[in-house]
């Protein structure tokens, strides 16, 4: 079967959506809580769950019965016309956000990330007089639309397609493990605040202009923690110094959630580790546990109340459509009863401390961090710190191939590759992941890098 869909695809897929980066790409039938399954039914263990677009688990039995209900009830609904679920969503996230953050804000959706950071570009530029230019991350992902891609470092993502508008300057993260000799991490994070702040000292460094009190650049877009750029963790104190430099020059600070947010890190927002106050936040994917695309932000009452940003400043047929609004309501409430986040924090370490272990029998894995279920493992030559890129390939396809065994069984093990340059294992596992699964994950990267290392 696989042959004829694959010359199928081969025939009449545009690939422009998608990068398999195994040949032959592999073909999926079905999936279950954290497992893939293919066509002869061999279990994969799948610890990147769609970019965590399925932070709850595949097939999540709650989640589903909410999907199936709204489909009995009110499947489709055109956006000028109101539904129950919309409107209790928005209020969850914003009532949220003012206890957290001390601020009130509104939400509005669209049908997926990318869109709804288009949506945020608009927010920012109205609020700022139309400015087009934005500071971002080198290593940031902010998706492929045209404006997103323009904040997105690649330059490979625009080489033939140019800039509709938007322009970033892009500004170093802070990456602990590739930090300049002598420094500890935190000392990193103050010297990359300070080298910012001296953006602004006078105007000759081309953003800042004294007499007027202006700047030519209207936001900063951030992932806290770097998504694609490699599930990269920042000193704990680079947020507070960075916001106070945004703050003193009316830079607003919009934080993509879309990778990192619900619950991704144990907590809703990933930005909540780091005490500080967004202006925007944009989020998507697990919102609906990869079911019915729906992403939105949400935005300082000030930044987006109807006087300013009036009805129809964006839309899209599809925005807040219900079944989308349904899950996301849905999730909001299944992760709001009990500490949801203590149970992803536990799992974290969990895996952190089987990370470690295994680094303790292979050389090639040069670091392991993360923050909840946000890992990383760096895969690297044997002094364990040079890139080695070609490695982690090999277990990627080695994982694919179904040819592991646990516990007598043949099995597989799906992983994502992010990174400056790609040689990290960017672990998003579904945080409903169990023990007994943890420890198998372990044994299987551990047969994994043995057979890529001897390939
Ligand atoms: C941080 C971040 N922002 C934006 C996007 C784009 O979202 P989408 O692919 O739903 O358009 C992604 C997708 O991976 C992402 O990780």
């Amino acid at each position: 079967m696989d042959s004829d869909l694959l010359a199928d695809e081969a025939k009449y897929c545009s690939f422009g959506d998608t990068v398999h980066y195994v040949t032959p790409p592999k073909v999926f039938t079905s999936c279950d809580g954290s497992y893939m399954f293919d066509a002869e039914g061999t279990p994969y263990l799948d610890l990147q769950m769609w970019y965590s677009a399925v932070n709850f688990g595949y097939r999540n039995r709650r989640l589903d019965a909410v999907m199936r209900h709204q489909m009995d009830v009110l499947p489709q609904v055109a956006s000028q016309y109101l539904h129950p679920t919309k409107i209790q969503l928005a209020k969850f996230i914003a009532q949220d956000a003012e206890r957290k953050f001390g601020l009130p804000g509104r939400v509005h959706f669209n049908v997926g990330g990318s869109q709804s950071i288009e949506d945020s570009l608009k927010v920012v530029r109205n609020a700022s007089n139309g400015k087009s230019l934005m500071f971002a991350f080198e290593g940031g992902y902010h998706g492929r639309t045209l404006g997103a891609s323009s904040i997105t470092s690649s330059y490979r993502y625009r080489r033939r397609y140019g800039h509709f508008g938007d322009r970033a300057q892009f500004v170093p993260f802070p990456y602990p493990f590739r930090r300049p000799k002598g420094m500890t991490a935190e000392e990193y994070g103050d010297y990359l605040v300070k080298d910012f702040a001296r953006k602004f000292e006078n105007e000759y460094h081309a953003v800042w202009d004294p007499k007027t009190n202006q700047c030519e650049y209207a936001a900063f877009y951030v992932e806290a923690i770097q998504g694609t750029g490699g599930y990269v963790v920042p000193p704990m104190n680079y947020y507070k110094g960075l916001k106070k430099v945004l703050d003193d020059h009316g830079v607003l600070l919009v934080v993509d959630e879309i990778q990192m947010g619900m619950w991704r890190t144990g907590k809703l927002w990933s930005i909540e580790h780091f005490g500080v106050k967004p202006d925007v936040l944009v989020f998507g994917k697990a919102l609906t546990n990869g079911m019915n695309a729906l992403g939105g932000i949400w935005a300082r009452e000030e930044l987006i109340n109807p006087q300013i940003f009036p009805p129809g400043s964006t839309h899209s047929t599809f925005a807040a459509n219900p079944l989308g609004t349904a899950l996301g309501l849905e999730v909001m409430r299944m992760t709001h009863e009990g500490d949801f986040g203590a149970k992803i924090m536990q799992s974290g370490a969990y895996f952190l401390e089987g990370l470690k272990e295994l680094q303790k029998r292979h050389k090639e894995i040069g670091e392991v961090d993360g923050l909840g279920l946000a890992l990383r493992a760096e895969i690297c030559t044997e002094d364990g710190f040079t890139p080695n890129r070609a490695l982690l390939d090999k277990m990627v396809d080695i994982g694919l191939g179904g040819t592991l065994e646990y516990k007598g069984q043949k099995t597989g093990l799906v992983l994502d590759v992010g990174g400056y340059y790609k040689n990290v294992i960017t672990f998003a596992p579904s945080l409903e992941i169990s023990r007994p699964e943890i420890d198998q994950a372990m044994v299987l990267l551990d047969q994994l890098l043995t057979r890529a290392k001897a390939a």
